[in-house]
């Protein structure tokens, strides 16, 4: 079978006449070939493998093309890139590795296109598509990547011990394509996986987290956490996770396994928000879980304070993995640490002072930090399910109600620092901080509303506790 209809895009018939220029072969590889086959969205990066100089073949395209596209060469990796109509376009030369026995080094070598597609991670990236005048749109699947693709696997060309040992980042790519595509992992990959899951520690952060978001953006990332548990790399990765799952039992009473609740979590919110920073507050919501469990016979099982250890340990793990350490990092603390508000309010009756109080603290996350508590519901009890929801679909309603009358989302106080300083000719002094912490606490306790003269008045009968006399 012929595929050029997936070679309309005319940079490939350029590609294909500076090679021609330039005698030699060169094919379309790996992600492009890949998605074309499983009909998925076409992601805007073209790999090019050259049987001769990649970077040459690149600076060849360049000069066919008519606005003459910058190329950016990595002269040590031998790889060239171009941009081309808001697409990537890598090229690289078709690469032979042999490892001597005892070394990581790789000698690297000029090889043929089948040695090329050997180095590669899996059958389904090694497919290859000519770009040559004689077989032009020729499908190139020495692996039966095709027939991969077709049984939904992920099978590596080379005994996957190599290809994982190679490059251990690929452990990670397996279960994240596994996860995107609803792949299978091979038997033979999944213990090789296991076998080199100390090799992932060579692998920067940033390299882990790129795959761990590619995991999360999902529709159901508790299929690669899975994975990841039962290879063994979640416990290298995100211990955290992987202390949550037990269950124990003292005097007959036990709690739930945190850790298949929170990948239900996950799972819970993925319809409901594509912001990936939610999702991982989702992950991380019980992380201080863990850390906090305690019995006694009174309460049973305990984990006071959860929440805001939980919130610390945010930090150190985004710290670990080279994480941002930016408002990213702050909006995901901030959900952990607030994460069982919600869910006490809805226990009981809600109270205005208890939502205004809610909103004051999330500000303008109140609506994802709902979103996260409303996955958080995970029970099995059909009526306790209900009930939750309902009085989550109250604390919602109230939510609009207390804004729309007090405004404290955004809460700025009513009556200024300088102004209760004029009343009553006050130097900056610890007064000034109590009144307007007064005036705060009035506004979310509801006795008096989020307005100046109210906030004025009150000012000055509380005054009067504190020995002030008003002055002007
Ligand atoms: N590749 C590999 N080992 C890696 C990374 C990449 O063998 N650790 C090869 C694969 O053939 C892959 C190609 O390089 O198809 C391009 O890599 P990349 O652009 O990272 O991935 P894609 O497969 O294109 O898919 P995605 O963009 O979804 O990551």
């Amino acid at each position: 079978m012929n595929y050029k209809t997936a070679l309309k895009n005319t940079i490939f018939e350029i590609i294909s006449k500076a090679s021609q220029e330039l005698n030699l072969e060169s094919y379309v590889i790996g992600g492009f070939v890949r998605d074309y086959l499983l009909q998925r969205d076409f992601k805007k990066d073209i790999d090019i493998v050259a049987i001769g100089s990649g970077i040459d073949l690149a600076q060849k395209v360049s000069e066919l093309l008519p606005n003459k596209p910058k190329v950016q060469v990595f002269k040590n990796y031998g790889t060239a890139m171009l941009r081309y109509k808001e697409i990537d376009i890598e090229f690289v030369g078709a690469r032979k590795e042999s490892y001597a026995e005892h070394s990581r080094n790789p000698i690297v070598e000029n090889g043929t296109l089948e040695d090329d597609q050997n180095r590669r991670d899996f059958t389904i990236n090694a497919l290859a598509f000519s770009l040559n005048k004689s077989n032009y749109g020729e499908l190139v699947d020495p692996f039966n990547g095709l027939q991969d693709l077709e049984n939904k696997i992920l099978r590596t060309p080379l005994n996957p011990d190599i290809t994982y040992s190679d490059d251990p980042l690929r452990m990670m790519r397996a279960i994240r394509f596994a996860t995107q595509l609803n792949f299978t992992i091979e038997a033979e990959s999944l213990t090789a996986i296991e076998r080199n899951k100390e090799r992932i520690k060579i692998i920067s952060g940033e390299r882990i987290v790129d795959e761990l978001n590619k995991i999360l953006e999902t529709a159901k990332p508790s299929i690669g956490f899975l994975h990841l548990y039962k290879t063994g790399l979640l416990d290298i990765i995100l211990p955290e996770l992987t202390a949550l799952n037990n269950v124990e039992e003292i005097e007959g009473q036990t709690h739930k396994n945190n850790f298949y609740h929170t990948l239900e979590v996950v799972d819970n919110i993925c319809p409901n928000t594509d912001d990936v920073w939610l999702r991982w507050s989702a992950l991380l919501h019980d992380i201080g879980k863990a850390p906090t469990k305690k019995f006694n016979k009174k309460q049973g099982w305990t984990f006071h304070g959860h929440e805001f250890l939980g919130g610390k340990m945010v930090k150190k793990i985004f710290e670990r993995l080279h994480m941002p350490l930016n408002q990213k990092m702050k909006f995901v603390q901030k959900m952990v640490m607030l994460s069982s508000r919600p869910i006490v309010l809805s226990e009981d009756i809600v109270t205005d002072s208890a939502v205004r109080r809610l909103v004051f603290d999330a500000g303008e996350d109140v609506d994802n930090l709902m979103t996260l508590c409303e996955a958080d519901i995970t029970t099995k009890n059909p009526t306790k399910f209900k009930k939750y929801h309902n009085n989550f679909d109250i604390v919602r309603r109230k939510i609009i109600e207390v804004e729309e009358r007090d405004h404290v989302r955004n809460f700025q106080p009513p009556i200024s620092g300088e102004e209760i300083m004029e009343i009553f000719d006050l130097k900056p002094s610890r007064e000034i901080g109590i009144l307007k912490e007064a005036v705060k606490e009035a506004i979310l306790e509801g006795e008096i509303p989020n307005e100046y003269q109210a906030a004025y008045d009150f000012v000055l009968k509380r005054a009067v506790k504190l020995g002030l006399k008003k002055v002007k």
